[in-house]
Order: C-alpha cells, then sequence, then structure tokens
C-alpha cells in the first residue's frame, strides 16, 4: 500500500524546498550552466543552504554566469569553467546536475533530440567518471528515457556506476500535475501533491491522480483532459516560447527542488521521498530497468524504492501504454554506448 506520508511527500511547493539547518558541506556542480535552464539553476542552487561550493561548466558563458551568480549574497563560493576544464570543474563535486544539450522547437519530440544530446550527456558522464566518480548525477538533458541509461552504460564501461547515485529528473511533471490539478479542483498546490510514474515524455508520463486525496474528484473528460496537460505541458510551452525553446524557468525550479531533496537526504533528513527516474526493479521483469516511482532519498542516494500501490482503471491503462514506449527509449540509449 502506499504510503499517505509518501504521497504528501512529493510536492511541497515552496514552505519545505530549502532546508534551513546546513551541516554538511556539498560541493554541486552544472554542466551546462550557460543555457536557458542552467542559469537560473544555478541562481537557485545559490540560494540553497546545504550547497557550499557551486561549479559551474559550460562550453560557452559560464564564466559569466559565475561572476554573475556569485554576487549573490548567500555563504557558497562560485566558480565557472571554460570549455576547455571541465575536469578542473568536476574536482571534489558530490552532485552533478546536468541540464547541457539543445532544447525543443515546435513539433519536435524529447526523442528528436537523441542525436545532440546522446553524444553530450556520455562525453560529459564520462568526465564525471574520471574525475568525480563518487558524485550522484542527476539528469535534465532530455530525451530522460535515453539520457540515463546512457550515463549508466557509460559509468558501466568505466566501472564506477551505482545505480543509487544516478537520477533522471522528472520533478517538472510533478511540479506540473500538481499545479494542474490545483487549479481545476480550486485548491492550493500544496494541497493536491500528485505522484508522476513512469518517464519523461507524452504517453510515458503517467500521473497517478486518483492516489492524491483532491484528484479522485476529477472524473471523465476533465480527467482526460487534466492527464492530457500533464503529459503534454511541455508543449504548451515550446509552442508558446515559439522556437525560443522549451521550459527553462520552471524547469530550474524543479531541478532545484529536486537538487534540494537529494542533498536534504544526503543530509541524513528522514523521509525525503520524491518521484525520479532510476535503475528500478519494479518492471525490471519485462525488461525495462529504469523507471519513475517514488523514492526515497537518504545518505547513499537512493534509499528504498517504494511500490506503485493502488491504481484507477484509467491509471493502469495508462501505463499499459507507457511501457512499451519507455523500454524502446531506454533501449536505444543503452545501444548509443
Ligand atoms: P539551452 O540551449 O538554452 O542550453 C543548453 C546549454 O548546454 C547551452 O548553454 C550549451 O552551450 C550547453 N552545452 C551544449 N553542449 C555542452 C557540453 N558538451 N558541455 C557543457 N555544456 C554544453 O537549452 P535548455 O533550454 O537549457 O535545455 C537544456 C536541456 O534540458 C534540453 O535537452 C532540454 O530538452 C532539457 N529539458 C529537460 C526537462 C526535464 O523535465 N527533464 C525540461 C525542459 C528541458
Amino acid at each position: 500500500m502506499f504510503a499517505r506520508s509518501a504521497v504528501r511527500a512529493v510536492a511541497q511547493p515552496s514552505s519545505r524546498f530549502f532546508s534551513s539547518s546546513a551541516s554538511r558541506n556539498f560541493k554541486v556542480a552544472v554542466l551546462g550552466a550557460g543555457g536557458g535552464i542552467g542559469q537560473p539553476l544555478s541562481l537557485l542552487l545559490k540560494q540553497d543552504p546545504l550547497v557550499t561550493s557551486l561549479s559551474l561548466y559550460d562550453i560557452r558563458g559560464a564564466p559569466g554566469v559565475a561572476a554573475d551568480v556569485g554576487h549573490v549574497d548567500t555563504g557558497s563560493e562560485v566558480k565557472g569553467y571554460a570549455a576547455d576544464q571541465l575536469d578542473q570543474a568536476l574536482e571534489g563535486v558530490q552532485v552533478v546536475v546536468i541540464p547541457a544539450g539543445v532544447p525543443r522547437k515546435p513539433g519536435m519530440t524529447r526523442d528528436d533530440l537523441f542525436n545532440t544530446n546522446a553524444s553530450i550527456v556520455r562525453d560529459l558522464a564520462a568526465a564525471v567518471a574520471r574525475s568525480a566518480p563518487e558524485a550522484h548525477i542527476l539528469v535534465i538533458s532530455n530525451p530522460v528515457n535515453s539520457t540515463v541509461p546512457i550515463v549508466a552504460n557509460t559509468l558501466e564501461k568505466a566501472g564506477v556506476f551505482n545505480p543509487a547515485r544516478l537520477f533522471g529528473i522528472t520533478t517538472l511533471d510533478v511540479v506540473r500535475a500538481t499545479r494542474f490539478l490545483a487549479g481545476v479542483v480550486g485548491a492550493q498546490p500544496a494541497e493536491t501533491p500528485v505522484t508522476v510514474i513512469g518517464g519523461h515524455s507524452g504517453p510515458t508520463i503517467v500521473p497517478l491522480l486518483s492516489q492524491a486525496p483532491q484528484g479522485k474528484s476529477v472524473t471523465g473528460e476533465k480527467l482526460g483532459a487534466l492527464v492530457h496537460r500533464i503529459q503534454f505541458g511541455g508543449d504548451e510551452v515550446v509552442k508558446a516560447k515559439d522556437g525560443a525553446g522549451s521550459a527553462t524557468l520552471s524547469m530550474a525550479y524543479a531541478g532545484a527542488k529536486f537538487t534540494s531533496s537529494l542533498l536534504r537526504g544526503l543530509n541524513g533528513e528522514k523521509g525525503v521521498i520524491t518521484p525520479t527516474f532510476v535503475k528500478s526493479p519494479l518492471f525490471a521483469d519485462q525488461g525495462i530497468d529504469f523507471f519513475a516511482s517514488n523514492v526515497e532519498l537518504g545518505p547513499n542516494g537512493v534509499e528504498k524504492i517504494h511500490p506503485i500501490g493502488e491504481m484507477s482503471a484509467e491509471e493502469q491503462k495508462l501505463l499499459e501504454a507507457c511501457l512499451p514506449e519507455l523500454k524502446k527509449n531506454i533501449e536505444k540509449g543503452k545501444n548509443f554506448v
């Protein structure tokens, strides 16, 4: 059965976004820090009290972002690294967040990004294996369903893969589900946390609205429309930006939120549970060895992968549609390395 506390812990919009009792030092690197996500993400991480040192890397622009963000009056040190300084940027880092790569343009699926982003992510993962083999790696670059297996295989090849330390960030789907449900039922997002499982692209995004206390009341056409909006919310942003990219600000928020959760777990806080795309036993018997579900984060990274819990008939159908697509995406990533 799905623990209620787990459901509640999924989306805490702002009250516990950042811990107030910093006790351990964490050095965090952002790879792709000069980009649309990387810049606001670096700014938000500068405000996280658990971050003591920020290492900003990009093939262009990171020293400028670091000089700018570095003036914010919080305690952490910020340093920027140029294109040829990747290994230095990773020195002594415990957490690496990767938003490097190209974003979508109107009409593109996340899978259309594969050709460009797969090699970017593989090369960055190889550098982490070399310079920070113990680091926790948080992948934002799309297609997440494929880039996470690419990182896993790259680390495996280097002999340093630890599945407890690799995460695909699916937090934006959780943030959207929570926000959109709040709008539909006329509540505050704090009252409408939603668990989202599966992967991070269209039909692989499976929101478990029936497990959310306020979600049960949404049925019929309204439910169908809400699920579709959660699955394809990214398209709304791509369309509105009209060729200028995809979600950057809400993604930076989601990325900082997930990083904060991981740091709180690493710092020893108990009961930090949130959906994330990890190496998972849940559908491994069907050849799907990565899956997003509620995961408890702790001193070692992944402490416990929670079961999916009860699903409605509609959600069962969504999951059936998710699995073959997710399997294809994962295999594509694995075959690339
Ligand atoms: P952007 O184009 O604004 O920024 C990407 C940055 O990556 C650029 O500054 C670029 O110089 C840098 N970069 C490229 N190759 C690099 C390399 N080898 N090493 C270091 N940096 C490198 O793109 P944006 O909007 O920031 O999106 C980044 C990625 O995040 C895209 O793949 C996008 O699809 C993905 N994304 C993921 C989401 C999620 O929910 N996981 C949500 C939204 C976007």
